[in-house]
């Protein structure tokens, strides 16, 4: 596949090392063209602007929510009826309140017009480094758009499970408010969850 990377922090760097290894083609850009250039070299990818970036064919949204506004004003036109995955927290830093009034993935799609799939927000970044055995949630409104982001589950070694539509990323998103809330203050979130 194509993938455009936007951002240059800990979710892009881990997921794109990975598709990269796969054989994925990655285009990746941020406000930093140095880290983009840095992150590209390693892969054998290409650092370019975040209107390149968002011309890929799936697109990967990794920058902090306050920036997030800034990146899709950045790339207007481009990621309309385009699979744009979402990782984002946007929560209280260290207390897992979400911000949005909705979700995070709903008013991305909103505001960009992508067939946007809530995914890989519930664990750490460098987790998808070695992903096996892992069960990632997903969102969203648009079967082609799941069916690419569950490619890329797979090709990390984990295993996609589609939730329901993009209504209901708010759960997924409350899920990672109440594993990050629990984590900070000191409790093990794998504790307070009841095993089936
Ligand atoms: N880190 C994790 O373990 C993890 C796990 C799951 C989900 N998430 C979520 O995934 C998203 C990305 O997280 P991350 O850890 O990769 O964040 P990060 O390491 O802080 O990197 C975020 C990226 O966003 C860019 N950015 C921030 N504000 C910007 C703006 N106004 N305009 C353009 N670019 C801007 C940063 O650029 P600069 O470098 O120039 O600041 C950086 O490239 C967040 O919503 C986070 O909550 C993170």
């Amino acid at each position: 596949m194509r993938i455009g990377i936007l951002g240059t922090g800990a979710v892009a760097t881990a997921l794109g090392a990975s598709w990269a290894a796969h054989g994925h083609t990655i285009t990746i850009a941020g406000r930093s063209p140095e880290r983009a250039k840095a992150l590209a070299d390693t892969w054998g990818a290409t650092a370019a602007t975040l209107r390149e970036a968002a011309s890929a064919d799936v697109v990967l949204l990794a920058i902090r929510w306050e920036g997030v506004p800034d990146v899709l004003d950045a790339t207007q036109g481009l990621l309309t009826g385009k699979t744009l995955i979402d990782p984002s927290n946007a929560v209280e830093h260290g207390v897992g309140v979400l911000l949005p009034q909705t979700s995070a993935a709903e008013e991305i799609a909103e505001r960009s017009g992508a067939h946007v799939v809530k995914a890989f927000h519930l664990f750490p970044a460098a987790h998808w480094a070695a992903a096996a055995g892992t069960v990632v949630p997903l969102c969203g409104d648009h079967r082609a758009a799941l069916d690419t982001t569950a490619t890329l589950v797979r090709d990390l070694g984990a295993t996609p499970a589609v939730l329901g539509p993009l209504s209901r990323a708010r759960q997924l998103e409350e899920v990672a408010g109440f594993v990050i809330g629990l984590a900070f203050a000191g409790t093990n979130p794998n504790a307070a969850i009841p095993r089936t």
